[in-house]
């Protein structure tokens, strides 16, 4: 192989330029290195010859020789920093927070449509002054049923399919034995009502009543229990507000009233309400309530069952029993209870045509209240 000449090695230096210049990653620039500098590369192919050279040539081939060796070297120096800038700037941008991109959002929490409905219910009867006081949701079979005025074996009591703790404990099946609780706490402190047992037949409480119990006035929100199958509106865990008033001349005409008002503050002052005779053991004269049915107008739909009206609650009043179990004398007092599920109210207020989707958790249903 005969040597390269000084032009030839120059014609290879602005090859390499070129080629150096055009190269657009830095391990592209790397394989160029190779390819004229390397062991087998162009330029190093290109110079081998030299030292057989006359010394004359071998001078002005040294040089050019030289020469392409800097303008090679440089030129890869050059192009790999202004790879390296480009890299640089690119992972840079990347990094850069694009302001205008939504934002991960913090759902805040709301209260569910079922405890807003109790709130504002509450809010109603302690404007009319009544205390809001609570019961246990695990009662004595004796305050659920007995003190209540249900004789032993009354059909009435498969009327509440009821989940059994033990022969004597139950799952409450609704707010009313707190009627009891709630007149028996008004008694004396001293007063030996306060510390009887809750099995004892209800007249011995009268019996051993040693004080005059103010009036009674309280409004009972509670988680209740009935083994029933889930319909439109009925569930098997549901909530009922009770309300008891126990005072000196109480009448049907007070019941009518309070009721009546709470449910026009609560449901709109258009609301109508009507009442019918019905049974409950532990009030004398009883009657359920209705409302008029928004769904259809009142003109009988599936939600009130073709009627038009949607019955909220049981009410009367206060049966003499009830009153001795309190340790109250009938002689001298008279009361008006009621009671209503919750769920119904807040289906019929705000038009939620099936109980379950209050207790399904769906957030698309929730997030509308
Ligand atoms: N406790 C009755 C029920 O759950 C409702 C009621 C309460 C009726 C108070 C009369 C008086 O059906």
């Amino acid at each position: 192989m005969t040597q390269a000449s000084a032009e030839e090695i120059e014609r290879l230096a602005e090859e390499a330029e070129a080629a150096i210049a055009g190269a657009t990653s830095l391990s592209e620039l790397d394989g160029l290195r190779v390819a004229y500098r390397g062991r087998k590369g162009k330029l190093t192919a290109a110079l081998k010859g030299i030292g057989e050279l006359p010394l004359e040539e071998r001078r002005a081939v040294g040089r050019a020789g030289n020469e392409a060796t800097q303008r090679l070297l440089s030129a890869l120096d050059r192009r790999g920093q202004e790879l390296e800038a480009e890299a640089a700037a690119g992972r840079a941008a990347a990094d850069q927070i694009d302001v205008t991109l939504p934002g991960r959002g913090v759902e805040v929490g709301h209260r569910h449509p079922l405890m807003t409905t109790l709130e504002r219910v509450l809010e109603i009867f302690v404007g009319m002054g009544y205390s809001v006081v609570q019961g246990p949701e695990v009662e004595w079979y004796a305050l659920n049923w007995t003190a209540l005025n249900y004789p032993p074996d009354h059909p009435a009591m498969d009327e509440q399919d009821s989940f059994y703790v033990t022969d004597e404990v139950m799952l409450r099946t609704h707010t009313s034995p707190v009627q009891v609780r709630a007149m028996r706490a008004m008694h004396d402190g001293s007063c030996p009502v306060r510390r009887l047992d809750w099995r004892c037949p209800p007249q011995e409480a009268l019996a051993s009543c040693r004080c005059t119990p103010p009036p009674t006035r309280v409004v009972v929100p509670g988680r209740t229990y009935r083994r029933e199958s889930v319909t439109l509106t009925h569930h098997d865990i549901f909530y009922q507000v009770e309300c008891l008033l126990v005072d000196e001349g109480i009448t049907f005409a007070d019941l009518k009233g309070v009721l009546a008002a709470f449910l026009r503050a609560y449901l709109g002052p258009t609301t109508r309400v009507r009442f019918r005779p019905d049974f409950f053991p532990f009030t004398e004269p009883s009657a359920d309530f209705s409302v008029n049915c928004e769904f259809c107008d009142a003109r009988g739909c599936r939600f009130c069952k073709e009627s038009g009206w949607v019955e909220i609650g049981g009410s009367g009043l206060v049966h003499p029993n009830v009153l001795i179990a309190g340790g109250y004398d009938p002689d001298r007092v008279s009361g008006f209870a009621f009671g209503f599920g919750v769920e119904r109210l807040a289906q019929r207020r705000y038009r939620i045509p099936h109980i379950r989707t209050l207790y399904e958790n769906d957030m698309r249903f929730l997030r509308q209240f």
